[in-house]
């Protein structure tokens, strides 16, 4: 009681003293301080650093992907796991953060804690990937694959000609391309809806 009424003493001589020119110009301040500080909390929480402090086991996801044209090219491009994982926009960041929480439960129960775990739980993961990429339309490879569909008459033949079929049937990249960066779950593998070249693949 007696602490509140210090408390709204000190505010009115504080208004009285300063004008609310310069209260606004604190609270500009305070609120950039906080943004830069949310900036920087989702910059280091996307970094590939961040992500392998749990996910750095043998036999896993990042040791999977380190063998792929993704991580390693001669147009020497990283792809990093933010980059495929991680939503562009920044409310799909925040979302994706929220989400991270159940990975952080994950992690102290130890849902993936060693290969035979991991191997039991991979295909639930990459169905959930699967599933987001195809609400989005593939959206975080459409973020580097821009120049795709002008791309096509560029492609080598086999490439060309299922890409042709992704126009006409609206398939989008993450229907055929499943096991890009990692190892395909061994149990009920989705079909893939590549045809094999029926002429010798230039
Ligand atoms: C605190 C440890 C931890 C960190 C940090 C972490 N993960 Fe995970 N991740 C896990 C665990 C545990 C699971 C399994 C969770 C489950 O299925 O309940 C998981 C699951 C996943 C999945 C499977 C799909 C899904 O949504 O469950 C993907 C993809 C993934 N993590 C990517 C990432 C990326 C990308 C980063 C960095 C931005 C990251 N993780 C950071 C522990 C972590
Ligand atoms: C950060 C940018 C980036 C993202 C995100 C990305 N890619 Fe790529 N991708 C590349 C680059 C660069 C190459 C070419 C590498 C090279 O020089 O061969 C490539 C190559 C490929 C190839 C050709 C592979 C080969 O063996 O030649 C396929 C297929 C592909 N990407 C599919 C995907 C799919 C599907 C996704 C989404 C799950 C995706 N990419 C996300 C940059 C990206
Ligand atoms: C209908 C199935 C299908 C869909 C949908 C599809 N692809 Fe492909 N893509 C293929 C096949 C098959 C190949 C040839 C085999 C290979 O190179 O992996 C290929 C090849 C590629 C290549 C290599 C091209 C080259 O000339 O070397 C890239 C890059 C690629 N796809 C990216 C994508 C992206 C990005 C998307 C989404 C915008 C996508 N693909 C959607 C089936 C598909
Ligand atoms: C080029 C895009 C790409 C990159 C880069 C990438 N991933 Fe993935 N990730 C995928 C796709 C697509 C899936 C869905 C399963 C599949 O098709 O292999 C997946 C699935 C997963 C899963 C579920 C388990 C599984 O094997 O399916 C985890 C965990 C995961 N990724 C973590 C990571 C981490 C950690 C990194 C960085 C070290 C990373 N990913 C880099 C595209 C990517």
């Amino acid at each position: 009681m007696k602490n509140s009424k210090k408390w709204s003493v000190f505010f009115r001589k504080s208004l009285a003293r300063y004008s609310a020119g310069t209260f606004l110009a604190g609270g500009v301040i305070v609120g950039m301080v906080l943004w830069g500080g949310g900036v920087k909390v989702m910059e280091v929480t996307s970094s590939e650093a961040f992500c392998t402090s749990c996910h750095e086991m043998e036999a896993n996801a990042f040791a999977e992907y380190k063998t792929t044209v993704h991580y390693l090219n001669s147009s020497g491009v990283q792809v990093e796991c933010a980059d495929c994982h991680v939503p562009a926009d920044t409310l799909g960041k925040v979302v994706r953060k929220v989400e991270g929480l159940r990975e952080l439960y994950g992690k102290v129960t130890g849902k993936i804690a060693t290969p035979e775990k991991y191997e039991a739980h991979r295909l639930a993961m990459a169905e959930k990937v699967w599933a987001d990429m195809q609400a989005n339309d593939s959206e975080n490879c459409r973020s580097c694959h821009v120049n795709f569909e002008r791309a096509i008459e560029h492609q080598y033949e086999w490439a060309r000609a299922n890409h042709e079929i992704m126009l006409e049937e609206n398939k989008t990249c993450i229907d055929c391309h499943q096991g890009i960066a990692h190892k395909l779950p061994k149990q009920n593998l989705r079909t893939k809806v590549l045809p094999k070249p029926t002429t010798p693949v230039l």
